[in-house]
Formats: structure tokens, C-alpha cells, sequence
């Protein structure tokens, strides 16, 4: 197959990140005999620094005809400290969202054997969780109307719902849950929010038309708590943009880090895949930011594109890294390996997965991973 894929590496560890999933998306395309073709373009603070826009035109007209983007992270506390800056990186990555018109982002969440031991979550709460987090991504309180008083003593922020924009998620979801253990759970404020009103008038319409899938609610509140206290009781979560951003880190925990998450944002002509985790500025340039969250997303674009044995392969390798322990520091507090390392590793594998020998007594020392 032949895919042209937009690169957008942005800020902070997005470029080390993305480096490694390119690595990997490479050693495929090797394998497999694909073709991919990349064009790379700033996006976020390094474009702000640039050209004075965090999403330039250009960029924007890469990512509109590449097939598929994939994308580093943005952010930068330059910005976040300055309440007055007109211009933030994030600016990027919601223009982009809204001009590609990608409604839908997909977060998986799941844990891993090897690291169990290590949540800060108890074993028999966190073992066997598999959960998807549908999150409108183009909606909501993100997208509405803004406005500032000219005193600068009020601000608001409007939060807006269409039908429309809820029916088309709400499709998605319910055919993920179709296709999975067949059980959706809304979350909302209802109690509160006429919009949470609307999304729970249009899920329980669009249910009629999903027989097989069970549909339940809950509101955002107890959903924060239930995915402490009880996560197993989750199949597919769909929820509105604001709600799903939070609900989405809270949800990393149970990983054993936000490093290992990764999404897709869907839409009907374009598709984004992205690490959840933001730009960790204070590990740029340090080889020491998790690249997996990168790496599993490109397995995700991999997926999106039908080619579900290739993301398997990267799925497997990303595991067997996690296995032998070969990761980052969030990891890995001892023996623990640069991105760039892991990058390799998994390269490695997925090219050679059979013969590979690994020197266990290198592993444990954190030095090499094949001789
Ligand atoms: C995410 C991020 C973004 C969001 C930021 C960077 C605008 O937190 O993708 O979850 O809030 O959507
Ligand atoms: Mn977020």
C-alpha cells in the first residue's frame, strides 16, 4: 500500500517521539513491502517562533492531502504563563482538529501484564481492563463562543451541541461496542447541562437502531469515580470534547503511564493519530520521553488503513519491549533505556523478530538490547 502521511512532530519530545514511530513505520513498510512518503511541517510553538502561527497555511494544505497525519505533541509554558498571549500553540492542534473536521478521537486503554505491579492502582482493580474512550472532538464548550469583557473582570465560554454533531460519534461508538463486549456508556451532566440533555435524547434515539449493544449513563462526576473504582465495567465511554480530554488522562493511570496512550481522530476525509500525552518540555532534547504512545499510534494508522496485521506486529513488539523491560524512565526507574533505544528496539523487532537475540544480561544492566 501506498500512503502519504503528513508529519507533524510540534513541540517539546514531539519531534524525539515522533522519530521513533517513523523508525517503526518504516521497518514495516520494509517488511510488508509499503510504500510510505512523508512530508514533514511545523505546527505549534516552533511554528508560532517561525512564522508567527502556530497552524501556518501550508501546513494545513500538507495535512488536507496527505491520507493520514501523524502527529508529535504541542506546548510550551512560555505560553501557558502568559495569560495575555493572543497567539498559543494549542491554537494549532484545535484549527487543525476543526479544518479536517476530525469529530471523532479514539483513546484505547489497556493494561499490561508486566506492568501491573506497578500501578498505583491495586492488581484486582486494573487486571483484564480494556476500554475505548469516544471523545467528540470538534464540539462543545472548545469550539464555542468566547468572549472577554472589556474591563477584562468577566469571560465566558460557550458550550454548543447540534444533533448532528452528536449523531455521527454516537454511530461510531455504538459500532465499536457492536464489535466489542456490546456495552456503551454515555457519560454527561445531565443533571445540569441542557447540551448533556441533547446527547442523552439523541444516544437513546440512535440505541434503537443497535439492538445488541446495552446503553448506560453516567454522569461526568461518578464517571471520574467509577474509572478509579471499578474501570472493568467499561466497554465503549462516549462522551462530549471537555469531558473526554479529562476523563482521558485520569484514564492513563490505569496503563501505568500516559506515555503508553495513544489516539486516532477520525473524520470523514481525514484522520490524525497522535500521542495523548502533551510535550513534556522538561524532557525535550533528553532522549528519555516515552516514544510507545508515538509508536502505538502509528500502529493506529496502521489499523485505520486496514492493515491490521502490520499494527499487530507493532502491537506485539511494543509488548515484547515492555516485557524485557527495555523502557523509558516512567517505566523503567533503574535500568532504563533512551527513547531512542526503544525506537530501536522495537525497529529491530518487527524486522526480525525471530532471530533477534536478545543479551539478557545487557538488558538487566540497561546498556544494549541485541549483540
Ligand atoms: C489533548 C490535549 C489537547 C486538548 C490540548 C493540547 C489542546 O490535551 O489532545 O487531550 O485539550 O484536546
Ligand atoms: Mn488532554
Amino acid at each position: 500500500m501506498k500512503l502519504n502521511i503528513a508529519v507533524l512532530a510540534g513541540d517539546g519530545i514531539g519531534p524525539e517521539v515522533i522519530q521513533q514511530a517513523l523508525k517503526v513505520l518504516n521497518a514495516i513498510a520494509e517488511k510488508y513491502d509499503h510504500t510510505f512518503l512523508y512530508q514533514t511541517e511545523l505546527v505549534g510553538g516552533i511554528a508560532i517562533d517561525t512564522y508567527g502561527d502556530p497552524l501556518p497555511e501550508k501546513t494545513l494544505e500538507i495535512c488536507k492531502k496527505a491520507d493520514a497525519v501523524l502527529f508529535g505533541a504541542i506546548g510550551d509554558p512560555k505560553f501557558d504563563n502568559n495569560p495575555n498571549s493572543k497567539i498559543r500553540p494549542e491554537q494549532g492542534l484545535l484549527k487543525l482538529r476543526k479544518e479536517l473536521d476530525l469529530f471523532a478521537n479514539i483513546r484505547p486503554i489497556t493494561t499490561y501484564t508486566p506492568l501491573i505491579h506497578k500501578s498505583n492502582l491495586k492488581e484486582k482493580v486494573i487486571k483484564g481492563v480494556d476500554f475505548i474512550i469516544y471523545r467528540e472532538l470538534t464540539g462543545g464548550i472548545y469550539f464555542g463562543e468566547k468572549t472577554l469583557s472589556e474591563d477584562g473582570n468577566s469571560a465566558t465560554d460557550t458550550c454548543t451541541y447540534t444533533s448532528a454533531e452528536i449523531d455521527r460519534i454516537t454511530h461510531m461508538a455504538f459500532a465499536a461496542a457492536k464489535n466489542r463486549r456490546k456495552k456503551l456508556t454515555l457519560v454527561d451532566k445531565a443533571n445540569v447541562l441542557e447540551t448533556s440533555r441533547l446527547w442523552r435524547k439523541r444516544v437513546q434515539e440512535i440505541k434503537k437502531l443497535y439492538p445488541t449493544v446495552k446503553l448506560d449513563f453516567l454522569y461526568v462526576d461518578n464517571a471520574a469515580m467509577q474509572l478509579i473504582l471499578n474501570p472493568k465495567q467499561f466497554d465503549v465511554i462516549l462522551t462530549e470534547n471537555m469531558f473526554g480530554d479529562i476523563l482521558s488522562d485520569e484514564a492513563s493511570v490505569i496503563s501505568g503511564s500516559i506515555g503508553l496512550l495513544a489516539s486516532a481522530s477520525i473524520g470523514n476525509k481525514s484522520a490524525l493519530f497522535e500521542p495523548i500525552h502533551g510535550s513534556y518540555r522538561q524532557a525535550k532534547g533528553k532522549n528519555i520521553a516515552n516514544p510507545l504512545a508515538a509508536v502505538l499510534s502509528a500502529a493506529m494508522l496502521l489499523d485505520h488503513f486496514g492493515l491490521f496485521y502490520e499494527a499487530e506486529t507493532i502491537k506485539n513488539a511494543v509488548e515484547k519491549s515492555i516485557e524485557l523491560n527495555i523502557c523509558t524512565p516512567d517505566l523503567n526507574e533503574i535500568n532504563h533505556f533512551s527513547t531512542s533505544s526503544v525506537g530501536n528496539f522495537i525497529r529491530d523487532f518487527v524486522l526480525d523478530n525471530d532471530n533477534t537475540f536478545y543479551n539478557k544480561h545487557n538488558i538487566d544492566l540497561g546498556q544494549s538490547t541485541i549483540i
